[in-house]
């Protein structure tokens, strides 16, 4: 079986030898490609959902245990990068009267709360979704709701309120993981949107 091999172990050598130059080479191209593609596409580009990074480098995940179970049970524990600090100050000094609820905490609490929230407020998290809220508020602006913010209200001004507050799914803007479905890790790209009753959005 293998006799012809035994024999002739150089030419078959050098033919190995070849085809690892030639892979080597087609290898190489296709890193090029999927680099310049997603060089490209920009931040919410192709290229990079093909490698995976756009889910990373747009979202805005919370990390804080205590703030995910203070401030989730109501509603999602929103991400600290969508409003600026002095929102989170202004919101966290009146919690006794929290839109009509009572959302009061331990002192201690409050204090780590808040630390967790100014800390990574849309003025400091760097984010790039936090830079656009900050410059669509005028200075000194502090708004209490996110859905009260330009950028905000902007990205979804299009949506008509038949399938937002009159989607029984839905009711109310401020319920963004009833359409980002992804919006418990932190993900709010447009391609991770889905209305309930109604799918995705085209626009
Ligand atoms: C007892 C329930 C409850 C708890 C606990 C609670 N919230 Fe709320 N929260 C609400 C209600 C009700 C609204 C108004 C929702 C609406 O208008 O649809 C709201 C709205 C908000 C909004 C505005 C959302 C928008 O419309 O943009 C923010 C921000 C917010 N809460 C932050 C927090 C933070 C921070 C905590 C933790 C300290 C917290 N909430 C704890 C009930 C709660
Ligand atoms: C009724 C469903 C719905 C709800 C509720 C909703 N959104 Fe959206 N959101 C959308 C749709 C649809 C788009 C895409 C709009 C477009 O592309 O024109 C969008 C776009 C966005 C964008 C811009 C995404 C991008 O990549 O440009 C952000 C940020 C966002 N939403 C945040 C939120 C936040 C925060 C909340 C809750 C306070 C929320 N949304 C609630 C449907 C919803």
């Amino acid at each position: 079986m293998n006799t012809h091999c035994k024999r002739n172990p150089r030419p078959s050598g050098e033919g190995f030898f070849k085809t690892s130059i030639w892979m080597a080479f087609v290898i190489g191209g296709l890193f090029l490609i999927v680099g310049y593609w997603s060089a490209m596409g920009g931040e919410e580009g192709m290229g990079e959902r093909l490698i995976g990074s756009a889910a990373r480098s747009e979202a805005m995940p919370v990390a804080n245990d205590l703030y995910t179970k203070e401030c989730g049970a109501c509603h999602l524990a929103y991400p600290p990068g969508l409003l600026p600090a002095r929102s989170w100050k202004k919101l966290m000094g009146g919690l006794s009267d929290h839109f009509g609820d009572n959302a009061e905490l331990a002192p201690e609490d409050q204090r780590a709360v808040t630390d967790f929230l100014v800390k990574n407020a849309a003025d400091r998290s760097g984010q790039k979704r936090s830079a656009k809220v900050v410059r669509s508020l005028k200075d000194g602006e502090a708004p209490l709701r996110i859905t009260e913010v330009p950028y905000i209200v902007r990205k979804h001004h299009e949506i008509p309120s038949r399938l937002i507050q009159g989607n029984p799914q839905v009711k109310s803007l401020s319920r963004c993981n009833a359409c980002h479905t992804r919006a418990e890790a932190g993900s709010f790209s447009e391609h991770d949107v889905s209305i309930p009753g109604y799918g995705a959005w085209d626009d």
